[in-house]
């Protein structure tokens, strides 16, 4: 605790971290979301504040408690989530760990859609907007951008693609066949512009600290 408390390494940086899933209504009373403990999320932001950065944390809902020292923004839908992202900017670091729903309703029912004897309703769904590439594509784009992937197959493969793609400089992949959600623990491989570490499992906290780690290291050794 006293070498954490007296690390500054991040002091004067600016991170935001996007955790939890995000909930897009369908009606008053219905939903499309994805599992998402929010726990990674929380550990990383926790490890960066205790680095001495200022920490924004927008989560969706999650029922863990805010991190010492870090300013959370609670949020319902993706848009939201991308709009308090634009609000909170300039950054330095950015870390995507939300679990986004990939679709909305094209438009929510303003009341509740009933069981009728025609059968189940048809879902119009249209996609929300990726808050990672639209990070990635700002004018003032954080220096350090860090996505996550959740894969079930194929996961280094689909991560370094998914890196290119999003246009992210790290990315984070884990397996999640492996049951993660909700879990204390984590099996990652790290994705920079130089290959691909995959670290033994640890708890959630430790990849935490080691992620935070590795990016004080970036903007200790070579960002002014
Ligand atoms: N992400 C985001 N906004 C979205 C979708 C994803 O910011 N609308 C971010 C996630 O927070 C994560 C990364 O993008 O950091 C990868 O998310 P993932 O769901 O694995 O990627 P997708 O591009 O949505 O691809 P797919 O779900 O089809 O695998
Ligand atoms: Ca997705």
């Amino acid at each position: 605790l006293e070498a954490l408390a007296s690390d500054h390494s991040l002091a004067g940086r600016h991170a935001l971290v996007t955790a939890g899933p995000t909930v897009e209504p369908l009606d008053p009373v219905r939903f499309l979301s994805n599992h998402s403990s929010g726990k990674q999320g929380y550990a990383i932001a926790a490890a960066l504040a205790a680095r001495g950065a200022k920490v924004t944390l927008i989560s969706g809902p999650v029922t863990l408690s805010v991190p010492a020292g870090v300013v959370c923004v609670k949020v319902q839908t993706a848009r939201e989530m991308l709009g308090v992202c634009e609000a909170a900017l300039p950054a330095e670091i950015a870390v995507c760990t939300a679990a986004v729903s990939d679709w909305r309703a094209k438009a929510a029912a303003q009341g509740k859609i009933k069981k009728t004897s025609e059968g189940p309703p048809v879902l119009e769904l249209v996609e929300n907007p990726d808050i990672l590439a639209t990070l990635c594509r700002l004018a003032n784009r954080p220096k350090l951008i860090v996505g996550f992937a959740a894969e079930t197959d194929d996961v280094l493969d689909n991560a370094v693609a998914k890196r290119q793609r999003k246009g992210c400089d790290w990315l984070v992949a884990n397996d999640v066949r492996r049951g993660v959600f909700g879990a204390d623990r984590n099996l990652v491989s790290l994705i920079t512009e130089t290959g691909i570490e995959t670290w033994p499992e640890m708890d959630k906290s430790q990849v935490a600290g080691k992620l935070a780690q590795r990016i004080s290291d970036v903007f200790v050794s070579s960002i002014p």
